[in-house]
This record gives structure tokens, sequence and C-alpha cells, in this order.
């Protein structure tokens, strides 16, 4: 038997005659770019996640990039991101020419620490080098982050709210998206996302009129109302219509795969509680998307050996976090050393996660753990 870590197959098995009728659909009426089904898409999406606008994009990184870019963020400016999360994120802010300011996480959710948030804000003003402008928060692992007191911080200090919600789209904060507390929600399409379309896509979450327009614009090459007079320096960045079709059936069924993988992720914590000293932990009111089911263990690689001489493959998020890497090691961090997110790269490791995983692989994969972990 082969275990796998995501599972797509099932899913396709599962969806493939709306899948398959989808793409046969926009072949016959061959609209590839901003088709009917982005449209449709776009409508479903935005009544998902409760906001007015839901606009498609060819990534979740460009889906960071446009509001960046509609609100005039580039050289000089500070943007707030954490470092324990996928490069993309401070990626997108040092491609318009701000600067990404790292921030610690909170040790045991993993997300965003409000306290260093606020330091960092006050050490940038203090220096009066950059200007402080936005603050970019991670869903991570599926997680929302604690959005009431991010956005109270945001306000304060009157920065924009992205909610990076690539892996974490679907998260709710006692029945509330992060969009709620956000001035912008931004998710990827990746295949292995929860929400995945079969290649490169993403999307933006906006309740506001104006930030909708210039978004809409500036994903099509910054077009005006007169087709060769362009208003904005844009970029080509529009989900394709194919990928919409694939998508369309995918976020029916996906309300019930999050409370599958709810499921999957009681049973897991159930299974490992007496034996994992480190499970996730998640914050009160708030219903995860599980894109990532993530322990901690004293020595992850052996722990990942152990595992995979048994068939049972592992990931690890992050080993190694943004500001200590290569191209991001010279951006600012909060403080002197981001605590919490260096000990926690040295620890994490994810378990297989997907609505397919059925009650006896998981019990398999339980039963090895707990004594990888002795
Ligand atoms: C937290 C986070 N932000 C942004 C992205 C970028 O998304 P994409 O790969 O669609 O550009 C990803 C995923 O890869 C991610 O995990």
């Amino acid at each position: 038997m082969s275990i796998k870590f995501i599972d797509l197959n099932s899913q396709q098995l599962r969806l493939k005659d709306e899948i398959n009728s989808g793409i046969q659909s926009v072949l016959k009426h061959g609209q590839y770019i901003l088709g009917p089904e982005v449209r449709k898409f776009e409508k479903n999406l935005a009544k998902f996640g409760k906001s007015k606008y839901a606009l498609g994009c060819a990534n979740g990184t460009d889906a960071i990039v446009l509001p960046l870019l509609a609100w005039e963020i580039g050289p000089g400016d500070a943007v707030f991101c954490p470092s324990f999360t996928y490069c993309a994120t401070a990626e997108a802010i040092a491609n318009t020419g701000a600067t990404p300011v790292f921030i610690d996480i909170h040790r045991r959710t993993y997300n965003i620490d409000p306290e260093s948030l606020e330091r960092a804000i006050n050490e940038v003003k203090k220096n009066r080098q950059l200007v402080p402008r936005a603050v970019i928060a991670v869903d991570l692992f599926g997680q929302s982050a604690n959005y009431p007191i991010l956005s109270a911080i945001a306000k304060s200090y009157d920065l924009k709210l992205i909610a990076d919600s690539a892996q974490g789209f679907g998260t709710t904060l006692k029945g509330k998206h992060p969009l709620h507390w956000a001035d912008i929600t931004t998710t990827s399409f990746f295949p292995a996302k929860p929400l995945g379309c079969y290649g490169d896509g993403g999307a933006i979450l906006t309740n506001d009129d104006n930030l909708a327009i210039r978004i809409e614009s500036l994903r099509f090459h910054g077009k005006g109302e007169e087709k060769y007079d362009n208003t904005h320096v844009g970029l080509n960045s529009r989900l394709d219509t194919l990928q919409a079709a694939i998508l369309l059936p995918k976020l029916k069924i996906f309300s019930e795969e999050i409370n599958v993988r709810n499921f999957i992720a009681n049973r897991y914590i159930d299974g490992l509680k007496d034996h994992v000293s480190c499970l996730p932990k998640i914050m009160n009111g708030v219903i995860s998307t599980w894109a990532q089911f993530t322990i901690e263990v004293t020595d992850p690689e052996l722990f990942a050996r152990r595992l995979k001489e048994k068939g049972i493959p592992t990931a690890r998020y992050y080993p190694k976090p943004v500001h200590q890497q290569s191209a991001y090691s010279h951006f600012p961090i909060e403080g002197k050393k981001l605590l919490n997110t260096e000990d926690c790269s040295n620890h994490t490791i994810s378990l297989p996660m997907h609505p397919y995983l059925d009650n006896r692989t998981q019990d398999i994969i339980i039963e090895i753990v707990q004594k990888a972990v002795k």
C-alpha cells in the first residue's frame, strides 16, 4: 500500500465527470482568458468567502503583489510579515521594491506574534529610514491568524492589513473569515493547496470598491477604459478559464472537505496526544483548513527517516525561515533574533493530510508515529 502525503487522485476520480465536462465546454467556447467560467467562479468564491469581490489572478504570489501595487507601496516602504512562511509572502513585498520586515511568530500557533509586530513597527518608525505601510499575516498550515488584535494594531498605525490565506483559505475565527478584519484576503490555487487547481492560480477577496476596480485593471496590464490606453503599469496576471472550470466543482465540495480534514485532524490528535509532546495548537473559536498537520519532534530528520522506512511520507515546513535564506538575509528583522521562528524551524514536521485519508491508513500512520517518537 502506498501512503500519499497529499492525494489529488481520489478527489479527481470523485469529480471526474464534472471536471471533464467543464474542460470540454471551455474548449468549445474558446474564451480561454477571462471566459465565463472565471466570472462564475469569482462569483461563487466571493459568496463562499463572504466578500463583495473575488478577483482571480495568476497565482498566490501575484495575489499579494497586486494589492501592494494598488496601494502604491514600493521603495522606501516597510511591509511587515512573518519569517516562518513560504518565501512567496516576502518575495511579493520585495518585488514591489518595498522592504519586508520580518516578525516573530507565536510559539504554539506559528502565526504572527502581535507583540513582535508592534515592536517592529515602533523600531521602523524610530529609525525613520522606511515608512510603515502594511502588514501581511499568514494563516499558516490553515489556521487563521489573530486578526482581531492584528487589525487593531494595523488601524492604530494606519497600516493596510493583508491576510495571506494561501494555506488557510476557508479558515474562520468565531465564524468569521479573515476578511472581516483584513483589507484584503489573498489565496493560492497551487495544486497542493486545500482548494487547488491543476496548474497555477490565485485570487484576491475584498469589500473595497475602489481597490477592486484598481486590481481588476492591474491584473490586466493596467488597462483603462479604452483598449489601447493603459492607465497603470500592471501585470499579466489572470486566472485561466480552464483552471476556473476545474475549480468550480472543487469549490462545491470545499466546505465538506474542510469538515473531513477537521475530523482527520481530531483523530490524529486523539491518537498522538499521549505520545507526541507538541501537537498543533488551534486558537479558541478557529476552524482550520488543515493544509498541514504539523507536529514537533526533537530530531525531525531522524523522525522522517524512520517514517520513510515504513512507507510514510512527511514534509518539513520550514527548515530554513525566510529571514535566513540567502536572498532575504539582508532584510531587517524585529529585534536581534526571531527566537520562536528559529526554534520552530528546528522541530516542525508535517504528516500526511488530505480529505481522502481513510481511518485504516490513518491508524497505521498513528501507530508508526507513536513508535518513531520513542
Ligand atoms: C503562505 C503562502 N503565501 C503565498 C504562496 C504563493 O502561492 P503561489 O505558489 O500560488 O504563488 C504560498 C504557496 O505556495 C504560500 O504557502
